[in-house]
């Protein structure tokens, strides 16, 4: 038996073959654009970099991607490369951008054309001063005529879909009207793809990372909004941790962004992936021996060592030999002369200790 939760935010229980139908129906709706965006990992600064992509996309091969937050003046001012640069095996790639003049996030679109996003992502959710004296990311809630207007420049000249992340609010906003409104403004530029962080953001005393944690989950106000706007997609993101809990909300969204979770606990993406896109599951120590020949590509292009393991520590989190493996590449990758080999020597180790024949 399966429990999913109810439009009303009750848990209620459900068959085996129920419950993959529910999961099933999501897949129509999300398909639209050609993408599918039941599973995505949410962008995060400094962690979702191109080569934490790529391992997460051995672990999920078919789960939309993110980049970290880009502003349209760092592409606009340093040139797109040093930021949009990624492997063709990320695909399918969102970029997310931050800003808040129209002209110049369309110019960054424009500027991005030829690396092949699927799709522009606006960030109207990130609360940190640094962002908010630049006036984008979640102050923009209190400012949907102008977040339209920008969502709409992107689209002109995007040759992906625009799509954007929000929150449920920010500091006193009303939950129901606030939400509802600044969604249905939005919604006027045409974008049909939301990603809902289910929090308010506090701009005011909290840090970023208190941001993330304090504020209450509100899933029953998020589902409320995918109830009202069925026209939207509506994707749930923040809390989500583990597999029973993001099957039983699944069913009230078209998706599910997964941040910390897929970073600290990555074999969840392998989890999720393998239920949702009925593929095989990734096997760890597979995933690590891929891991050697792209981390020695990539110090041949002139990368460090220490900067690709950093994303793999989770690998084996829950299993045992998780902190040897964790300490291993930890310690030996930042050596000067460490070879890639280290993360073969280290996944050997963990896969023998849980029985997994290596040949
Ligand atoms: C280290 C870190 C960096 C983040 N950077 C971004 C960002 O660049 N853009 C963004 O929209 N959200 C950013 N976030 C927020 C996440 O995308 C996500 O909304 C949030 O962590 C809640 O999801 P979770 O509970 O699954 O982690 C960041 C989160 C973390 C932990």
């Amino acid at each position: 038996m399966r429990y999913i939760r109810s439009i009303t935010g009750n848990f209620v229980s459900i068959s085996e073959i129920e419950f993959m139908a529910k999961l099933t129906s999501s897949k129509v709706n999300t398909q639209i654009d050609g993408i599918d965006r039941r599973l995505s990992v949410a962008p995060m600064m400094d962690w979702t970099d191109r080569h934490c992509r790529y391992f997460h996309r051995l672990l999920a091969p078919q789960a939309l991607l993110f980049t970290e937050m880009v502003t349209a003046e760092a592409i606009l001012h340093a040139g797109a490369d040093r930021f949009c640069a990624h492997d063709v095996a990320e695909a399918p790639l969102a970029l997310q951008l931050g800003g808040s003049d129209p002209k110049r996030l369309a110019a960054a679109v424009a500027a991005v054309r030829s690396y092949e996003f699927a799709e522009i992502n606006l960030n109207v959710g990130c609360p940190s001063d640094r962002v908010q004296s630049g006036k984008f990311g979640a102050c923009l809630m209190a400012e949907p005529e102008l977040v339209a207007e920008c969502l709409a420049a992107m689209a002109d000249v995007s040759i992906a879909p625009v799509t954007v992340k929000c929150r449920i609010g920010i500091d006193d906003m009303d939950p129901i009207l606030g939400l509802d409104r600044f969604v249905d403004k939005v919604a006027d530029s045409g974008i049909k793809h939301i990603y809902l962080h289910a929090r308010k953001a506090w701009l005011k005393g909290l840090s970023p990372k208190e941001n993330r944690d304090i504020p209450p989950l509100d899933y029953d106000r998020a589902a409320a909004l995918a109830q009202r706007r069925p026209d939207l997609h509506i994707y749930l993101n923040g809390g989500l941790v583990s597999c029973e809990q993001i099957y039983a909300e699944l069913p009230r969204f078209d998706g599910v962004m997964i941040g910390r979770a897929a970073y600290k606990t990555p074999y969840l993406l392998a989890e999720l992936s393998a239920e949702l896109f009925d593929t095989p599951l990734a096997d760890r120590y597979e995933v690590a021996g891929k891991m050697v020949a792209y981390a020695h590509a990539q110090i041949h292009a002139g990368a460090r060592l220490h900067n690709i393991t950093r994303h793999m520590l989770g690998l084996y989190a829950g299993q045992k030999g998780a902190r040897v493996f964790r300490r291993h590449l930890g310690e030996q990758a930042r050596q000067p002369d460490a070879d890639p080999i280290i993360i073969e020597q280290a996944a050997r180790f963990c896969a023998e200790a849980n029985d997994r024949k290596v040949a």
